[in-house]
């Protein structure tokens, strides 16, 4: 492929999210589920980054990213119902500081996975209360930070949040494949994310602030396991268009419905979207079946499927040209697409620099076929906390040793600066 050239402005960085990084998020459920014993290690100090976020900027600002994602901590800023910690809120008003005295772009996401206690407490995303307590926490978030934040995430991956939790079981409160409760954390999640935008606006538009809402929207192709049995095409068809597609329709339609349930009516969810966030890793291939997740089949193994001809370290697939497909898919919306997360956990670090690589040209690709692309942020900037995985997958640009909390930038982290640097990504040799 000829050399590419990504339009002007462009935005270039990183992600990360509270609890992953942070440490010591000890008032939210995800806490209380590692303690419990539910996962192969708990998060305990992760990154330190509450306490060493400078210094893990100056290192993104070294490698010439100019945006950052990063999530805001519900249970830190709202410790009980109803009551705001104004330290909490004035150390995230120092996180921006630092963002913006080192050129970084910051993009806020206001819910990455984790709860607080409080409202775990109270049934979390299937009580109905969810969507008015989540206002309230945004409202009070934007008036704070607002001055300085233009680019506002409302909820990270609200599929994988309910798939998650409640069909695989795997995070907080652990429920398997109840259907009815994922039906109805979704439409909390749709509701709380369209009140969320319309107090994020309100505020800003009080203010004479210039914002921009999205959420983070994981995408992912579904090819079918056997593609010559066609019970396992359907499966995966219906998996593809309700999974990545019907989530953001309802938000510019205004109206969710899963199959077998009552259509739901959310009209405040139009134009909740001024661009829209994606989240890209790889592909899911599907099998029918009558004992998976019950809604859609189950996903086979990539392990031994013969049209996986890469995988990471947690052996899910590597498909690089699928980021085009995603693009594609949300032409349609007529919208800007920031790419929100995109990345590999490996213990090659020459891997991740081809991964990166691979994206970044099937993105330019995407962008010369019309998809309004404007950023690309990769997952992470440094090795985390992978929840249920703990710290043995290693998605940095920047190792962590965590007996010493020392940083070191990796190769594929410096090959990736040099992208964001030049704007463009050299022809392929
Ligand atoms: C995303 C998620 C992140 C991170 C990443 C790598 O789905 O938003 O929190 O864990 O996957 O698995």
């Amino acid at each position: 492929m000829a050399e590419t050239v990504f339009p002007q402005g462009f935005l270039w960085g990183s992600a990360t999210s509270s609890h992953q990084v942070e440490g010591n998020n000890t008032n939210n459920d995800w806490w209380a589920w590692e303690h419990a014993g539910r996962v192969k290690e708990p998060s305990g100090l992760a990154c330190d980054q509450y306490r060493r976020f400078r210094e893990d900027f100056d290192l993104a600002k070294s490698l010439h990213h100019n945006a950052h994602r990063f999530s805001i901590e519900w249970s830190r800023i709202e410790p009980r119902e109803g009551e705001f910690d104004e330290v909490a809120i004035a150390h995230y008003r120092e996180v921006i500081a630092a963002l913006r005295e080192r050129g970084l772009e910051p993009l806020v996401t206001l819910h990455h996975y984790t709860n607080p206690l409080w409202l775990s407490n109270q049934g979390g995303w299937t009580n109905p209360k969810v969507v008015e307590a989540f206002a309230r926490f945004t409202q009070r978030v934007v008036e704070a930070l607002g001055d300085q934040v233009q680019y506002w995430l409302t909820i990270n991956e609200p599929m994988v949040y309910a798939v998650m939790h409640y069909l695989d079981g795997v995070g907080p409160p652990g429920e398997r494949n109840n259907v009815r409760l994922f039906v109805r954390v979704v439409e909390h999640l749709l509701r709380a994310h369209a009140l969320s935008s319309q107090v994020i606006h309100h505020v800003a538009k009080a203010r004479g602030w210039d914002v921009r809402v999205s959420l983070a929207n994981h995408a992912q192709p579904f090819p079918p396991c056997r593609p010559w049995w066609p019970i396992d095409r359907v499966a995966a068809g219906f998996a593809e268009h309700v999974y990545n597609q019907r989530f953001l329709k309802a938000l510019v339609e205004g109206e969710w419905k899963f199959p077998g349930f009552p259509r739901v009516r959310i009209p405040e969810a139009r134009g909740s979207l001024d661009f829209i966030g994606m989240n890209y890793y790889g592909r899911v291939f599907l099998r029918s079946s009558l004992f998976g997740s019950p809604w859609w089949g189950s996903r086979c193994s990539t392990r031994h499927h013969k049209n996986v001809t890469e995988r990471n370290f947690l052996e899910w697939d590597v498909y690089p040209s699928g980021i085009r497909q995603i693009l594609r898919w949300s032409v349609p919306y007529r919208l800007p697409v920031l790419i929100t997360e995109n990345g590999i956990c490996t213990t090659d670090d020459a891997q991740r620099t081809r991964f990166i690589l691979n994206h970044l040209r099937w993105v330019g690709r995407a962008i010369q076929e019309g998809a309004p692309v404007m950023g690309y942020l990769y997952w992470s900037l440094l090795d985390n906390f992978e929840w249920s995985y703990g710290y043995t997958p290693r998605f940095g640009l920047i190792e962590v040793d965590y007996s010493t909390q020392a940083r070191r930038v990796r190769e594929s982290g410096r090959r990736f600066a040099e992208v964001c640097r030049t704007n463009r990504l050299p022809e392929q040799t």
